[in-house]
């Protein structure tokens, strides 16, 4: 078996059995339709974004159609924005007017949220922005909406970052706080650099006091899984929109990680792309993470009316289709130390050893290193035997010349 990851502070040994979470970016940007940056793409001011927030009335909105959606796609835990890079919060924060309940929403739209989750048997996680373009003391730099407005920074040099840097910790406080035991708190992101002219400096692991912000949160949840974004690493690197070439590492060691994806390329809600990917492409992903030993966070953008969107349900629902018959050669499994055929991918789990068919072959397909080592195979899909010849160090299947109706066949390997 592979070599493992060094222990990390917080408890990882659900997080590497499921592998598979949802990712959830809701907030007013729904309702800009556009992607969550819209306000820094657009450099569109509070007042003219304000608009997002008095329409923001999710009136179909229902936490528990959303988690059964994950848990039929073989989802296993889920990370939900709180509060995104705009500032707007989705839950009733005592430290600012910027939040939900003062939408015509007029709820909490998190706390249900969690209830429905874990009611439906997923774990919690808050993906929390370190970043605010709404907070009156978050200084403009160049990722601020208000970057190209000079008149508007020169009226703003006398923000105090040390007032925003209180209200973050204090909001990390609430959210370890107010819902129960938390799983993971997935931070995003730090940006260092100098400043440029009016502009103020970017920001890192010392601006955040990020060392500090850790030590708050594990104070009243010492297990937690918490992310690399403050520029402090914790417990799981997260690589974005990519899919690694191979094992994550870190100084040349094997780390804990999760690649988060999007369906279309937008976290947000983002009406008119039409960038999304298929499932069997969705699901190669997932195959393709685990088989290099990472986890999969995949995400939907809720509409501002509360719902999934079709495309997204159609996904989630054509992922949950493999999973349902296939699942056991994700949950528990990692790579392997078996060189997989081209077009293949495998992954493990003690003496299963699961070969994911990428491209079905006609009629044979050879495994090197495997011969001797097998005692059966057999289609997961249908437990049906593929039988097999060996020859010196290769092992021949011998398959079917039709395709398994699956987006990806899979065939189990039961180890001698
Ligand atoms: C990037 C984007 C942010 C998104 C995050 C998800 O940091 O800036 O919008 O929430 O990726 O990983």
């Amino acid at each position: 078996m592979p070599v493992l990851p060094d222990p990390t502070p917080g408890k990882t040994d659900w997080f590497v059995h499921d592998r598979f979470g949802l990712f959830i970016h809701w907030g007013i940007y729904a309702a800009a339709a556009r992607h969550e940056w819209v306000k820094n793409r657009e450099q569109i001011s509070d007042e003219d974004y304000q608009k997002y927030f008095d329409h923001f009335d999710p009136d179909l909105y229902d936490p528990t159609a959303w988690a059964r959606a994950a848990k039929n796609a073989g989802m296993k835990y889920f990370v939900v924005t709180s509060k995104h890079h705009d500032g707007f919060c989705l839950w009733d924060s005592k430290l600012t007017d910027y939040k939900a309940p003062n939408t015509p929403a007029g709820r909490d739209l998190l706390a249900p949220m969690v209830e429905a989750f874990r009611a439906e048997g997923l774990k919690v996680g808050f993906y929390h922005s370190l970043i605010d373009w709404h907070h009156p003391e978050y200084t403009i730099d160049r990722l601020h909406p208000m970057r190209a407005n000079e008149d508007f920074i020169r009226a703003n040099q006398h923000r105090d970052f040390s007032k925003y840097v209180e209200y973050l910790h204090g909001q990390a406080r609430e959210l370890v706080t107010m819902f129960g035991p938390i799983d993971i708190m997935w931070f995003d992101f730090s940006y260092p650099g100098p400043g440029e002219g009016l502009l103020a400096p970017g920001k890192g692991k010392d601006d955040w006091q990020a060392e500090k912000l850790i030590a708050l949160v594990r104070e009243h949840m010492p297990d937690v899984i918490i992310n690399d974004r403050t520029q402090i690493p914790q417990d799981i690197r997260t690589p974005e929109q990519v899919q690694p070439t191979e094992w994550v590492k870190v100084d040349g060691k094997p780390v804990i990680w999760e690649a988060c994806q999007t369906f279309s390329g937008s976290w947000g809600y983002d009406r008119d792309n039409l960038d999304w990917k298929p499932v069997p492409m969705l699901v190669q992903m997932l195959i393709d993470t685990v088989s290099k030993g990472g986890n999969l966070l995949l995400n939907v953008g809720p509409t501002a009316r509360g719902e999934f969107e079709p495309r997204a349900l159609e996904r989630l629902a054509g992922i949950g289709e493999w999973m349902r018959l296939h699942s056991r050669s994700i949950y528990g499994c990692t790579q392997s130390d078996f060189a997989a055929p081209r077009d293949c991918r495998f992954t493990q789990n003690g003496k299963r050893l699961y070969l994911h068919v990428f491209a079905w072959p006609f009629k044979h397909l050879h495994v090197d290193g495997l011969a001797g080592k097998v005692a059966y195979a057999q289609l997961l899909n249908d437990a049906s035997e593929i039988r097999f010849t060996e020859e010196g160090d290769r092992l021949t299947l011998n398959l079917p010349v039709q395709q398994p109706n699956v987006v990806v066949p899979v065939i189990e390997l039961f180890l001698k």
